[in-house]
């Protein structure tokens, strides 16, 4: 050991030749020697990237969905790793810790509120930990199971399915062509059998290891809560073999291109969420139709997903999401837009909050309640950064889990109680109650 030492000690010179002089040694320099030292083989160098490097700008820019968040004002990480195997994961997480390090987790699909990119309202250095190498599929017909990674996106899901199975599919999601298979078959989490997990302490851990409370949690109790999930277990559900295509109903003079074509480069976006339990009467509607000629066809829009069928058979404490019984759609209200700058963004944020405001009437109730996966700050969110307070998050956390808000807590006191995965939205371990 004692020989090993001067070698990895002139390694470390030479990547970092700033460490010499110790009055430039940085936090951001602390947790970068923590990382290539941890990291024996040095692998992870070659998959972190710091502000200086000239890929930096297009590793974080690649993935976000929602350029309200892809500003020169938006916080921006420190480093980015973009880890391909799990003992770099393990390095990041531990090297976080004793650097003191938010850590913020993506994978690549939508963030509605760029919690996993970003850190809205707090000055604390973050990295992002991104999971984007992690887009396996492994099916396996004979069981009707897959196993996936968490970069895995549903196109890439269908499509693998597809070439095995003209019988078998997957619910894993409500926009049109990506099939509705809600009603028959519950959501993705409610189809989910194993899973592997990285935890605070940097241990893997399956559905056995971690027990059932842990993975009653993760299957819908928010991100970066209790542990990075590494691959999903699911189980694949019958389809009919002969299933009609989805058809578009425009005609080329109706700008059929459009639909296929539309461009998204630059839009910035708002979504928030509702639930409907008595059917909204004709003059709800018309009033709603009022609010939308506000802003226009391509700015403001309501999209009403179907529940009902096998969404109502599933116990509201089967997993985290509680939306079941008495819901006959959920509802999202809407704002796109491309204009920049803080005046724009606030005109039509507020556009949005007065449509949120004219459907009260018409929504659930005490608490109204809301999708967790429509991430919306606006219901509340956890102060400094993520430190989070159990009071203040119970209003909100009843918003999106109801009464199992409290089993949430009580998982992430068990499972985190030092509260190292958190965001302005993370549930917050007993401990913070005050
Ligand atoms: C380093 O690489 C070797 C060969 O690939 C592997 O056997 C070993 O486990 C690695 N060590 C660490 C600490 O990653
Ligand atoms: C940027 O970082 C990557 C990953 O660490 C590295 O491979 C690459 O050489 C770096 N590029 C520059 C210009 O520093
Ligand atoms: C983010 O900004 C960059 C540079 O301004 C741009 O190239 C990219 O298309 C933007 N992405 C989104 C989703 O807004
Ligand atoms: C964050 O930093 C900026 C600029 O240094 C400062 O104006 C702002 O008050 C800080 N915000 C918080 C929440 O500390
Ligand atoms: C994905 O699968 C390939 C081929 O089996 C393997 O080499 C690679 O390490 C896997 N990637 C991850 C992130 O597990
Ligand atoms: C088709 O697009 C053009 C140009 O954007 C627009 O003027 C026209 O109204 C659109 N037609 C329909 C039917 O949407």
């Amino acid at each position: 050991m004692a020989r090993v030492l001067p070698i990895l000690l002139i390694l470390i010179a030479i990547s970092f030749p700033y460490l010499n002089s110790a009055d430039r040694h940085s936090h951001e320099e602390s947790i970068l020697e923590c990382l290539y030292s941890q990291n024996y083989n040095n692998t992870i160098s070659q998959v972190t990237f710091t502000p200086t490097n000239s890929s930096y700008d297009s590793i974080l820019q690649f993935s976000i969905k929602n350029s309200r968040f892809n500003t020169s004002a938006s916080p921006k990480p420190v480093l980015i790793v973009t880890p391909d195997s799990i003992p770099q994961i393990q390095t990041t997480i531990l090297c976080s810790k004793k650097h003191k390090f938010q850590i913020r987790i993506r994978s690549g699909g939508h963030d509605y509120e760029g919690l996993s990119y970003t850190s809205p309202d707090h000055n604390s250095s973050f990295l992002i930990l991104d999971l984007i190498s992690f887009r396996n599929i492994s099916i396996d017909l004979a069981q009707q199971t897959a196993w996936i990674q968490p970069a895995v996106t549903t196109g890439e899901l269908y499509y693998r399915i597809a070439e095995k199975s003209s019988t078998l599919a997957f619910p894993s999601g409500i926009c049109p062509t990506w099939g509705t298979l809600l009603r028959k078959y519950g959501l993705a989490a409610d189809n989910v059998l194993d899973t592997r997990v990285i935890d605070a302490e940097g241990r893997i851990l399956d559905r056995a290891s971690m027990g059932e409370d842990m993975f009653w949690a993760i299957r819908g109790g928010g991100g970066n809560t209790f542990g990075i999930v590494i691959a999903w277990k699911i189980k694949l559900v019958p389809v009919p073999a002969s299933v009609t295509a989805c058809t578009v109903t425009r005609t080329l003079e109706q700008n059929a291109t459009e639909i296929v074509h539309r461009s998204t480069g630059s839009a910035k976006f708002k979504g928030k969420s509702d639930y409907v339990k008595e059917p909204i009467p004709i003059s709800g509607f018309e009033g709603i139709w009022e609010k939308l000629k506000e802003v226009g066809v391509q700015t403001g829009g309501l999209i009403l997903a179907s529940y009902g069928g096998k969404m109502s058979e599933i116990p509201e404490s089967s997993i985290p999401f509680p939306h079941r019984a008495g819901n006959i759609y959920q509802v999202e209200e809407v704002a796109f837009w491309v204009e920049d700058g803080v005046e724009a963004a606030d005109g039509y944020l507020n556009w949005l909050r007065g449509l949120y405001e004219y459907m009260t009437p018409y929504v659930s109730k005490n608490p109204r309640e809301a999708y967790a996966n429509y991430r919306d700050l606006d219901i509340g969110r956890n102060g400094g950064g993520g430190e989070g307070d159990y009071r203040r998050a119970r209003s909100w956390g009843s918003s999106y889990y109801k009464n199992n808000f409290d089993r949430l807590v009580r998982v992430k006191t068990a499972v985190d109680p030092a509260n190292f995965f958190r965001n302005e939205q993370s549930i917050p371990p007993l401990s913070s109650w005050r």
